[in-house]
């Protein structure tokens, strides 16, 4: 069977769900069924020359028929722009799935998973998968304010612990993700956990100095600034210990997070 569909899709619906931030529903059933959790899609946000570089979106879940993936993004710039003017029935150009999906096949019988902000985004996807696996999962989310929450119904009646944290201390824990990780580390029995992690760079980072003691194994997802998508610009390479120079693209999103040397910088587009 075919493992890349690039084709073009059509919008089944969208709609903001937070502040800036959109679900979108997309019509592809060969990446509905191929997709697995931790992919990602690379997706031509408009037709033409306007924004040229596709843009990158983790799978956030798959229709309950089977034959639509939903994304979540934050409209931050021309790409998700473009997006979010998209109409029911629109078509739109969809690449994927793309990239290492998470590592469900060890022998772990629980899994605790850290999203900051839109991090969240594959994770839905995950806990889902998860569940279908009979593992205990205990999912800890963090944003800004709690504006910025959506989904809490969706996950709130899974069959999974869930901790919310915001910097402002508007719901749940006052204080970032990691702040709540670091402070209730403890608190809990690890045997035979697998951690996972979804978010931005520097809550990555921040969370693996504060794990890197813990004994079990770390996934993380990374988002790194992308071009072609297919390991061929080599624009998204990221430094891995004892591996060397990896692309997110291809060799990625997913990494073990102790392995993964963080740096700052990144690359413009259009
Ligand atoms: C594997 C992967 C999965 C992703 N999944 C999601 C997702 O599920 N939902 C979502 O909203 N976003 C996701 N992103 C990020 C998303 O691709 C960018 O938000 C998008 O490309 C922005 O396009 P734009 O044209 O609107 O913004 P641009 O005009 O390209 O950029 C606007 C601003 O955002 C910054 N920016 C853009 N992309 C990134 C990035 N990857 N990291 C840090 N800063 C960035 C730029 O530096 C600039 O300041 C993912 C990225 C990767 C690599
Ligand atoms: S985006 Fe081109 S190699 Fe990864």
């Amino acid at each position: 069977m075919k493992k890349q569909d690039s084709r073009i899709s059509l919008v089944r619906w969208q709609k903001e769900i937070a502040p800036g931030i959109f679900c979108i529903e997309i019509e592809n059933p060969k990446i509905a069924k191929l997709a697995q959790p931790g992919q990602f899609v690379h997706v031509k946000t408009v037709s033409g020359w306007e924004v040229f570089w596709r843009r990158p979106f983790s799978i956030h879940s798959i229709s309950e028929d089977g034959k639509a993936i939903q994304l979540i993004y934050r409209r931050i710039g021309k790409g998700t722009m473009c997006l979010s003017r998209l109409h029911d029935g629109d078509p739109l150009d969809v690449l994927g799935p793309l990239g290492q999906p998470f590592d469900l096949k060890g022998p772990f019988s629980g899994a605790f998973i850290v999203a900051g902000g839109l991090g969240i985004a594959p994770v839905r996807f995950l806990v889902e998968r998860l569940l279908t696996l009979n593992k205990k999962i205990l999912l800890v989310w963090g944003v800004k304010t709690e504006k910025e929450f959506f989904e809490l119904d969706v996950l709130s009646s899974l069959d999974i612990s869930l901790y919310l944290a915001t910097e402002d201390g508007s719901e749940g824990f006052h204080g970032r993700v990691t702040d709540w990780v670091e402070k209730h580390l403890k608190d809990f029995h690890w045997d035979g956990f697998q951690g996972f992690g979804c978010g931005p760079m520097l809550m990555l980072k921040n969370l693996q100095s504060i794990v890197k003691d813990v004994h079990f194994p770390w996934q993380v997802s990374l988002e790194e600034r992308m071009a072609c998508g297919l390991g061929v610009c080599q624009g998204c390479g990221i430094r891995i210990r004892e591996k060397g120079f990896q692309m997110v693209c291809t060799e990625g999103p997913v990494f073990n997070l102790l392995e993964v040397e963080f740096h700052g910088g990144s690359f413009g587009s259009n």
